[in-house]
């Protein structure tokens, strides 16, 4: 049996490979080929011959793609992230493909990564570094706040939200939090309240809910007024929860008092690869980055070396249950039994 991964990088390799799952035993014959380039229509003819497929966010796996990926024998697709909104869920189980993702793999490295974009824009570490490399010493410009007692506003509390919300509690933050789903561990650290009010009080405001037709543009010019002037708006979770053009308004207009993304709408075709000596025609990303008060990472809040541990034995995992025909938790469309395991708030968007 053939495993072709798409958008393959070293790391990915060097996970896969070691990866630890006792029920797929050498027998099962798997062999895996591995493609560096993402999975669309253009290259899915690469994955002929193979019964499984593996990609990660970028992947584009819309009915095409799905029906393609089917007709040369594909059966299962397994994504190595937690994030689906890049499938067609509703056509891979027309095709009866078996779908599966990571649900949770270090949760904390991703809560970890928003506190670090949160403080490196709030006490300017990322301008302090370049400055003392010159020589430069001086402080102007380098003036931040300090966080203890500051309000700080959670858009979802799944697992990342309420790693998040546990350190910024340690920081002696209120937390507030919109989730249409309450969590009683969030309650440890926090109040619900609704999406409005969350964003009239919070002076930082943290998005971790997945990308779904309700949640696309949640961050656009109807929201962002709402939000308190000087605010700081963070998204660490998908790129589609903020509307850019929209974004880059409030910046110009100095409402919104910082930005800092690791994820970008736009982000399919650049992310993840070094385009240093090319021409960047996305004019609203290169806009944002002209910012001294947006901070721009590539996707990387999930890259710590647990959390790659963790996503290759799930991935792995997921396979082995495909495999061996046994029911498997992290299955994404309608299991053989016919019950849906999507949840209805979670319908994900084609991009
Ligand atoms: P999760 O499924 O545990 O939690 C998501 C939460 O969002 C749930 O509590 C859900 O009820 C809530 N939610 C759904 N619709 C909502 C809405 N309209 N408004 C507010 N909340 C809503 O997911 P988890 O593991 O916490 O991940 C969150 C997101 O983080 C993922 O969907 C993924 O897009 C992103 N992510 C980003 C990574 C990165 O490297 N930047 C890595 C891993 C995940």
């Amino acid at each position: 049996m053939q495993l072709s991964v798409f958008s393959a990088k070293p790391y990915d390799k060097t996970y896969l490979t070691t990866a630890r799952a006792t029920e797929l035993d050498s027998s099962a014959g798997i062999e895996i080929i591995y493609h560096e380039f993402p999975l669309s229509l253009e290259t899915v003819s690469l994955a002929k011959g193979a019964a499984a497929v593996c990609v990660f966010v970028n992947d584009e796996l819309n009915a095409d793609v799905l029906e393609s990926l089917h007709a040369s024998g594909a059966r299962a697709i397994l994504l190595r992230c937690a994030g689906y909104n890049n499938v067609d869920l509703q056509a891979a189980q027309r095709l009866g493909l078996f779908v599966a993702n990571v649900p949770s793999y270090s949760p904390e490295a991703v809560a970890e990564f928003a506190v670090s974009l949160i403080q490196t824009l709030n006490r300017n570490t990322h301008r302090a570094y370049n400055r003392v490399r010159e020589g430069n010493f001086n402080l102007d410009g380098l003036l931040g706040r300090t966080l203890y007692g500051k309000t700080v506003g959670l858009v979802g509390t799944g697992r990342i939200g309420v790693a998040f919300a546990r350190i910024m509690n340690g920081f002696g933050c209120e937390l507030l939090a919109y989730d249409p789903f309450e969590s009683e561990d969030f309650k440890k650290y926090g109040k619900y309240t609704d999406l409005d009010t969350l964003l009239s009080q919070s002076d930082i405001v943290s998005l971790h809910c997945p990308l779904t037709e309700k949640t696309r543009h949640i961050i656009d010019e109807k929201t962002l007024p709402k939000m308190k002037k000087d605010a700081v708006l963070v998204n660490t979770s998908r790129g589609g929860l903020i509307k850019t053009k929209a974004v880059i308004a409030a910046l110009k207009s100095k409402h919104l008092g910082g930005l800092a993304l690791d994820v970008y709408e736009g982000e399919g075709s650049l992310f993840y690869n070094d385009h240093s000596g090319h021409i960047i025609d996305d004019d609203e990303l290169m806009r944002l980055t002209t910012f001294h008060n947006v901070l721009v990472c590539g996707h990387q809040a999930f890259f710590t070396q647990e959390a790659l541990r963790e996503i290759a034995d799930g991935t792995i995992r997921n396979l082995s249950d495909f495999v061996h025909k046994v029911k498997c938790k992290n299955a994404l469309v309608q299991d053989q039994a016919g019950s849906p395991l999507v949840r209805s708030d979670s319908v994900p968007i084609r991009i």
